[in-house]
C-alpha cells in the first residue's frame, strides 16, 4: 500500500513532524545499501526476519546497490494489526488532535492533522516530539469531538527511537487497533558487519550504510605475507591421532580434528607449534560435539536434537548451546560440528536423531538458537566456540533405497543416498534451517554426502556458491565431510578440483591430508583451481578464526575445567530431558506416578545403561574409541534412569518384574551412528514386548519408556501398555524422566515427528495427502 504523510503546512513541516501510515497487511521497503565511503555495494542481502528470527523474505541489491522487498502480512513479518491500542480508525475523513503535556500538564506540543478514512497508526514520535528535552511526558490524542486518551511515554531528542508508541484507545470511530511493526532487516555481504534494524513499517527509502568486516584489513596483511603452500595448508583438516603435533605444524594444517575417537589432549602443544611457524596462524580444533561435549569423559550428555525438537523451547536451546561451548572451551576446543540440521523425512535413516524433526521449522529456530548459544556474543564471550550447521542440503531428504554405504554388511537405504526431490520442495523442506543459520551467523556449514538430483552436494557448485555464498551472503566458511570429497568421480585430481571449484573451501582429509595439499599445490599450478578460489576460501578461513579470536589467543584455559559435567549444566540437561518427554498414551490415569504407597518395578534392557540412553557420539567409559558409535555400558557422570527413580522414590522403586504395583518398561534401540543406523524395519525389540505382556497378564498398571532416536513401530506391544512416553535417547541426565513419571513436572514434549501404525507407512510426514499415523506431528499428552 501506499505510504502517506500529513505534513500540515499550517503549522510548517520544521516545527514537528508527525507521520501517519494506513495500517496495511502488504508491506513494501525500499533502499539502497551503500559502504563507509557512500558507494553502493552490489550483491548484498537483505533479508526480512520475523519475530523468531526466521528470514522470511529477501533480496540482493542490485548494480546500484539498491533493493525491493514487498510482502504481503501479516506472516509473522510486516504490520500487524490489531485490536488494542496506539492506532485508530476512522470510517470516514476526521480531524486528529495531539498534544504532548508535561507530567504537570503544561502543554508543550500541539498539532492537528487532517486525516482521512481508514486504519491509521501514529509512528516517529521522537521526531514529533523532537526539540523536548529527554524525559517523561504524555502524549494524548483524539479525533473529532471524541475523548482524549493519554499515554505516558518516554520521549524527546535522546530518548532513542520508540519505533512506534501506543497512545491508547481512540474511540472515535469505532474501534482502536494496534498496528506495530513486526520483524527486522537483516544486511549481509561477505567483507562487510552485518546490519540488523528494525522493520519500518511503510515503505520508506532507506539508505543503509553497512560498514567494513572488523577484520578484513588485518585478513589482507595476513595473506598478503602467505604462500600457496600456507594457503593450501589452511585448506586442509586432518586427523590429529594420525599425525605427530610437528607435521600437523609442518604441514601448516588449518585445523584438525578428532572424528569419533577421543578428544585431543594435547592442544596447547599444538598451538604452540602453530606459533612457531612464520605465519604463526593458530589452527582450529574441532569436535564432533553433536550433543554436549558428549566425547569427553565427564562432559555433559544432551538429549540428542531428536528430542530437543520435541521441546520446542528455543530459550533453553540457547542456553544448552551455551553450556556446550563452555565444556568445549575448558576441553579445549575451537568448533564444534553442530548443530545438525538435517530435516528427517524418513525414520528409517540412521541419522534420525541428529535432526530435530521432521519439518524445517523445527531446526530453523532450534537450531539458530544453538548455534548463538556455542557462538556466543562475539565481542564479550570468551567461551564462544565455532558452530557448524550441516549437512548441507538434504541429507534427510533421500529417496529410500538411494543410501551409499562403505560396509557390505549394511543395507543400501538412506544414509548418503539421492534426495530425488524438487527445487520447490528442496528450497521449502531442507533450505530454511540453512536460511536461519547463516542470519543467526553460523561461521561453518559442512557440506553433505548426499546428492541432490544425481549431483553430490560436495560438486553442487549451483546450492555450495551460488546459493549459499552469492545469494545468502555467508561469509564464513564451508568444510568436506570425512573422506566425502573422494566419493566424487575422477581421479584424485579430479575428485579435488571438483569440490573446490564448486564451493568447498576446507577439505576434511583424515587419511590423505599431504596427498590432497600435493594435489591441490599441482591444480593451483596449473590453473585446474583458479588462484582467485583458493584465496576467497583462505579469506574465509581467516574470517573464521578470527571472529573466533584465536588471533588474539589460542591459549588454553585450565580455569574452565569446573564446567565440564558442572552441576549447573548437568541441571540444565536434566530441565531439557523433563521437556523432551513426549506421553504419547496415558490411559486410565495411570502417569504421573505415585512416589509411595505403590511399588514400581523399572525393568527393561534401558532401564540401568547410561550408555544405551546417551545413544551414538558418546565416550562410553573404559572403552577406546567407540564414540562414534556409543555402547552400552557406564558413562562417566551420568545418572541412569533407574538411578533417577531411586533418587526420588527410592522405598517405592524395585527391579523385580514381579509382585510390584506398576512396571514401567524401559526399552528400545541399541546404539548406531550414520550408516549403521539405517533400518528397513523399526521394531519395539521382542524382550520388552514380552516384559509388557507378562506385567499386563499379572494385572499390573504397564508404563513403557522408549529409548530410541526415532519413532519406533510398537504393533501389538502398544495395547499391552497403558503409558507410552517417547524419551529419545536423553543423555546423560536420566533423572529428568523420573521427575515427569513421578509427576513433579508435568510433560510438555511434542512429537518433533509423526509416529507411524506401521512400517508400511513409512515415509509419513505431517502434510502428506493420506496421513493415518498411530500418533500426529505435535502429539504429547500432559496432566
Ligand atoms: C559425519 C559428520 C562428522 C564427521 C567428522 C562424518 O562421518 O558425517 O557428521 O562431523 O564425520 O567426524
Ligand atoms: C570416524 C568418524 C567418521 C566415520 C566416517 C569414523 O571412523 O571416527 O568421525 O564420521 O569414521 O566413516
Amino acid at each position: 500500500m501506499r505510504v502517506r504523510r500529513f505534513l500540515p503546512s499550517s503549522l510548517g513541516a520544521g516545527l514537528f513532524l508527525l507521520s501517519l501510515a494506513p495500517a496495511s497487511r502488504a508491506t513494501t521497503i525500499r533502499g539502497t545499501v551503500l559502504d563507509s565511503r557512500q558507494s553502493p555495494v552490489a550483491n548484498a542481502a537483505v533479508w526480512v526476519m520475523d519475530t523468531a528470527a526466521w528470514p522470511r523474505h529477501r533480496a540482493l541489491t542490485d548494480a546500484e546497490g539498491k533493493f525491493t522487498l514487498s510482502f504481503p502480512g501479516p506472516d509473522g513479518v510486516g504490520v500487524r494489526s490489531r485490536p488494542a491500542v496506539s492506532g485508530f480508525q476512522l470510517d470516514k475523513p476526521g480531524i486528529l488532535f495531539v498534544e504532548v503535556k508535561a507530567l504537570d500538564g503544561r502543554v508543550c506540543k500541539r498539532e492537528t492533522l487532517a486525516v482521512g478514512a481508514g486504519n491509521w497508526r501514529l509512528d516517529n514520535l521522537r521526531a514529533f516530539a523532537n526539540g523536548l528535552p529527554k524525559g517523561t511526558w504524555v502524549v494524548e490524542c483524539r479525533v473529532g469531538a471524541s475523548k482524549w486518551t493519554r499515554k505516558v511515554v518516554s520521549l524527546g531528542k535522546d530518548a532513542g527511537h520508540p519505533k512506534l508508541v501506543a497512545i491508547g484507545r481512540i474511540p472515535a470511530a469505532g474501534r482502536a487497533t494496534e498496528i506495530a511493526p513486526i520483524g527486522q532487516i537483516l544486511v549481509r555481504k561477505a567483507g562487510f558487519e552485518a546490519l540488523s534494524l528494525a522493520l519500518p513499517s511503510s515503505d520508506t527509502a532507506l539508505s543503509l550504510t553497512i560498514s567494513d568486516g572488523r577484520f578484513e584489513k588485518r585478513i589482507d596483511s595476513v595473506m598478503a605475507t602467505m604462500t600457496l603452500a600456507d594457503k593450501i595448508g589452511q585448506m586442509t583438516q586432518g586427523l590429529y591421532s594420525i599425525r605427530s603435533l610437528s607435521a600437523i605444524a609442518s604441514n601448516r594444517l588449518g585445523s584438525v580434528l578428532s572424528g569419533g575417537g577421543d578428544p585431543l589432549a594435547d592442544y596447547n602443544i599444538l598451538q604452540a607449534q602453530t606459533q612457531s611457524t612464520a605465519r604463526k596462524i593458530p589452527l582450529l580444533y574441532g569436535v564432533d560435539a553433536v550433543h554436549g561435549h558428549a566425547k569427553r569423559e565427564g562432559g555433559t550428555v544432551l538429549p540428542h536434537n531428536i528430542g530437543l525438537g520435541a521441546t520446542r523451547d528455543t530459550a533453553l536451546l540457547r542456553r544448552l548451546g551455551e553450556n556446550t561451548a563452555k565444556e568445549l572451551w575448558a576441553g579445549n576446543a575451537d568448533w564444534a560440528f553442530a548443530p545438525c540440521l538435517a530435516v528427517a523425512r524418513d525414520e528409517r535413516w540412521g541419522r534420525t536423531y541428529e535432526s530435530f524433526g521432521e519439518v524445517p521449522e523445527l531446526a530453523a529456530r532450534l537450531g539458530s538458537a544453538y548455534i548463538k548459544g556455542l557462538q556466543g556474543d562475539a565481542v564479550s564471550t570468551p567461551w564462544r566456540v565455532v558452530a557448524c550447521a550441516k549437512h548441507y542440503l538434504a541429507d534427510g531428504g533421500t529417496t529410500y533405497g538411494t543410501g551409499t554405504t562403505s560396509s557390505a554388511a549394511a543395507q543400501k537405504i538412506l544414509n548418503e543416498g539421492d534426495a530425488r526431490i524438487s527445487q520447490a520442495e528442496l528450497d521449502s523442506l531442507h533450505m530454511t534451517p540453512y536460511l536461519a543459520s547463516v542470519a543467526a551467523g553460523v561461521g561453518t556449514l559442512m557440506a553433505s554426502y548426499s546428492s541432490f538430483n544425481g549431483v553430490k552436494m560436495h560438486a553442487h557448485k549451483a546450492l555450495l556458491t551460488d546459493s549459499l555464498k552469492t545469494d545468502f551472503a555467508f561469509d564464513g566458511f564451508v568444510v568436506s565431510d570425512w573422506l566425502a570429497v573422494e566419493q566424487l568421480k575422477g581421479t584424485f585430481s579430479e575428485q579435488v578440483a571438483t569440490a573446490i571449484n564448486a564451493g568447498i573451501d576446507m577439505s576434511m582429509e583424515p587419511k590423505r591430508d599431504t596427498l590432497f595439499i600435493s594435489t591441490l599445490t599441482a591444480l593451483a599450478g596449473s590453473g585446474g583451481v583458479p588462484q582467485s578460489r583458493i584465496d576467497d576460501a583462505v579469506r574465509r578461513i581467516l574470517r573464521v578464526k578470527f571472529r573466533q579470536g584465536l588471533f588474539e589467543s589460542s591459549e588454553r584455559r585450565t580455569a574452565w575445567d569446573t564446567e565440564i559435567g558442572s552441576v549447573e549444566h548437568r541441571a540444565l540437561a536434566r530441565e531439557a530431558v523433563r521437556k523432551s518427554l513426549v506421553v504419547l498414551k496415558n490411559d486410565n490415569t495411570v502417569l504421573p506416578l505415585p512416589k509411595t504407597g505403590k511399588t514400581i518395578s523399572v525393568v527393561g534392557t534401558h532401564a540401568d545403561n547410561a550408555g544405551l540412553q546417551c545413544g551414538g557420539w558418546t565416550k562410553v567409559g573404559g572403552m577406546d574409541n567407540v564414540a562414534w558409535n556409543g555402547a552400552a555400558g557406564v558413562v562417566q557422570g551420568a545418572t541412569s534412569i533407574l538411578a533417577g527413580f531411586k533418587s526420588l522414590a527410592g522405598a517405592s522403586i524395585q527391579t523385580a518384574t514381579t509382585g510390584a504395583d506398576v512396571v514401567v518398561v524401559v526399552a528400545g534401540e541399541q546404539p548406531y551412528a550414520e550408516t549403521s543406523g539405517d533400518k528397513a524395519d523399526l521394531p519395539l525389540p521382542a524382550q520388552a514386548a514380552t516384559l509388557l505382556a507378562t506385567a499386563k497378564a499379572a494385572g499390573q498398571k504397564t508404563v513403557l519408556v522408549l529409548i530410541s532416536g526415532r519413532p519406533l513401530v510398537l504393533a501389538e506391544a502398544a495395547a499391552n501398555a497403558d503409558a507410552i512416553v517417547a524419551a529419545w535417547l536423553p543423555g546423560s541426565e536420566g533423572a529428568g524422566v523420573a521427575d515427569v513419571l513421578l509427576g513433579d513436572v508435568a510433560p510438555v514434549g511434542k512429537l518433533p515427528m509423526t509416529w507411524p501404525a506401521s512400517i508400511a507407512q513409512l515415509p509419513i510426514n505431517i502434510g502428506d495427502a493420506v496421513y493415518a499415523p498411530l500418533y500426529p506431528y505435535g502429539h504429547g499428552l500432559t496432566w
